[in-house]
């Protein structure tokens, strides 16, 4: 991803090697602000207050999280501290505890004295396997936009919900690498921008990402998907996904289940784009069994944006007392899916689908 011509990731190594870089998501779209984050409560605190989200992403932090915990201490319990601490921050994307069981694994396998160097290796390398993961991703998505485009002769119209973009990985997307790869190969597409209330996530960042790298596209707000579906404006749906179960059930930001069920109720394909760090292999009811965090009531009742002149400010919006709640994902049923876009190709959202594609999980399970 290009920001003013320069090519950025959202995390890296920092120069001084003594820091990894974020770009603060709390900050934009109006100021893109790099921070550094030195320590393990650095890393636990951005994740916790979003400076860095999105699954993938939250997963890498996690990782480069316990990179730095092992400067601090790298003894056994060093690594189950800093781990609980970590998956303490966010309960329901799965890549958070994927990332921290398999660097834990790694780092209880080597030496403390050399726990520190071999973590920030691990995390650099688990960061380069998302970045492939999420491009090949958007090779299999974009065949889907390229067929629809061209069957309709016209631009494809996608419908996307929350950020499932660069912002939300190491760089290209989930839900949003097909679109790039098929807008880069010159195959016309559009985009409706579901805003995604409460945090906005889509209005700020899925519009800043397509802004900057050119990609035509219109926000909507949360309510109008099912109207332009019945009046056969969205060709597709795909989301991204914070927790895909070993059955195909898809949990990812709230609102996705209503976009399914309009999707379904006016035949628009619907689909969820998700690398193999987000599915937990050991569920198979999400409905039942994924938690779903509960986020603070002030994200519902209070906006921040930009004033006209310039200013960051923070606005109440709803009646003062009124109880509020927060719930921040739900779970689409995968009889509402139509396909899962993953790194190794595109399968049913079924256990069979699943396990055509990662036959060695059939095993393992
Ligand atoms: O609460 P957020 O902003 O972390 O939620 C992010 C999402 O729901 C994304 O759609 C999901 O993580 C998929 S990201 C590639």
């Amino acid at each position: 991803m290009k920001i003013d011509g320069r090519p950025y990731r959202t995390i890296f190594p920092d120069a001084d090697g003594r820091s990894v870089a974020v770009i603060d998501q709390t900050r934009l779209p109006f100021a893109f602000e790099v921070k550094r984050l030195t320590s393990l409560d650095d890393a636990a605190v951005a994740i916790r207050t979003m400076v860095v989200r999105g699954a993938p992403l939250i997963g890498v932090t996690a990782a480069y999280g316990l990179a730095l915990a092992m400067r601090e201490d790298a003894s056994e319990s060093g690594i189950e501290r800093a781990s609980a601490t970590l998956a303490a921050t966010r309960p329901t994307a799965i890549n958070l505890r994927w990332a921290l069981d398999r660097m834990a694994a790694l780092l209880r396998s080597v030496l403390a004295a050399e726990r520190e160097s071999r973590a920030f290796t691990e995390a650099a390398r688990i960061a380069d396997e998302d970045v492939a993961s999420c491009r090949a991703i958007g090779e299999h998505g974009a065949k889907i936009l390229a067929e629809i485009a061209a069957r309709k002769g016209r631009p494809v119209n996608v419908l996307t919900h929350c950020n499932a973009g660069w912002l939300a990985t190491v760089d290209w997307g989930t839900a949003l690498a097909p679109i790039y790869v098929a807008h880069d190969a010159g195959v016309p597409v559009h985009v409706f921008v579901d805003e995604t209330r409460p945090r906005n996530q889509g209005a700020a960042l899925t519009a800043f990402e397509l802004n900057a790298h050119g990609v035509p596209h219109t926000v909507i707000a949360d309510n109008a998907g099912g109207h332009l579906m019945q009046h056969g404006q969205v060709d597709i749906c795909i989301v991204g996904s914070d927790r895909t179960t070993a059955a195909g059930d898809v949990c990812n930001k709230i609102g996705t289940y209503l976009k399914a069920l309009a999707a379904s109720d006016n035949r628009v394909p619907f689909y969820a784009a998700l690398p193999f760090s987000t599915i937990d292999w050991t569920l198979s009811d999400g409905v039942r069994d994924i938690p779903i965090e509960e986020r603070d009531a002030r994200e519902v009742t209070h906006l921040t944006g930009r004033t006209d002149a310039g200013d960051f400010a923070t606005i109440a919006v709803v009646s003062p007392g009124s109880p509020v709640a927060n719930p921040a994902f739900d779970v689409t049923p995968a009889r509402l899916v139509t396909g899962l876009i993953t790194e190794r190709g595109v399968c049913e959202a079924t256990e069979e689908g699943l396990a055509g594609l990662y036959p060695e999980r059939r095993k393992a399970a």
